[in-house]
């Protein structure tokens, strides 16, 4: 299972890749946004100095609406570094996109996904990663990783190469159960990251091993 950072942060990026756990990045518009970068170049360099931080794929995402536009958008975005992956939205037109930019090799990952149908056209249409959101569903009372179970499961009925990535986590429960089901990546957020490491049984017993040793020295 491989663990990519949802955050367009370099400090969090960077002290999850010191974590040696990391294998990717992604962003998203309202992530990137969020680091207060303002304009186009700013947004490329940005992505370039995640792609120097972590040596794995990283998805930035296209803004594009129309066909011809997201595939220029594109090739632009895949120019920054081998490793950017174009996020595109699952849309009538993105999936055109994506179809040209498979015939390209350039690698996409179909994002806002919410049913198993929008994973499986992506597949056929050649995306290399799908990106189903699960707290997004769980949000309003749908569940999230009953789509991730259907996806996976349907993926390996017809050995599709399309990686799934587990997005919109919110919580650690979310990473397990996607681990559970089988999904290729699970996209999280550090905060989630950094839940993943602790437990209080942990800390307390630390403590008591700490000052039972002051006993011996
Ligand atoms: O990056 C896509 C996805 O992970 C967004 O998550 O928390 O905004 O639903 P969230």
């Amino acid at each position: 299972m491989k663990f990519f950072i949802d955050t367009a942060n370099l400090n969090e990026i960077r002290a999850a890749y010191e974590l040696g756990i990391l294998d990717g990045v992604t962003t998203n518009p309202s992530l990137i946004a969020k680091e207060g970068i303002k304009g186009r170049e700013a947004f490329r360099n940005h992505i370039k100095t995640i792609c120097e931080i972590v040596q794995g794929p990283v998805s930035a995402e296209a803004i594009s609406t129309r066909m011809e536009e997201i595939v220029t958008e594109a090739r632009d975005l895949a120019s920054i570094d081998p490793n950017v992956v174009v996020k595109i939205p699952m849309t009538r037109e993105g999936l055109r996109a994506v179809k040209v930019l498979a015939e390209e090799n350039i690698k996409t990952n179909v994002t806002l996904i919410f049913t198993p149908i929008q994973a499986i056209i992506a597949a056929k249409a050649g995306a290399t990663y799908v990106s189903p959101f699960v707290g997004r569903l769980d949000d309003i009372s749908s569940h999230g990783m009953a789509v991730i179970k259907d996806i996976v499961e349907i993926f390996a009925n017809y050995m599709f190469d399309t990686e799934v990535i587990v997005a919109s986590i919110r919580h650690p429960m979310h990473v397990l159960e996607a681990a559970r089901l089988g999904a290729d990546i699970a996209t999280i957020p550090f905060g989630v990251i950094e839940k993943l490491i602790q437990h209080p049984l942990t800390d307390v017993g630390l403590k008591n091993f700490l000052e039972d040793w002051k006993k011996v020295e």
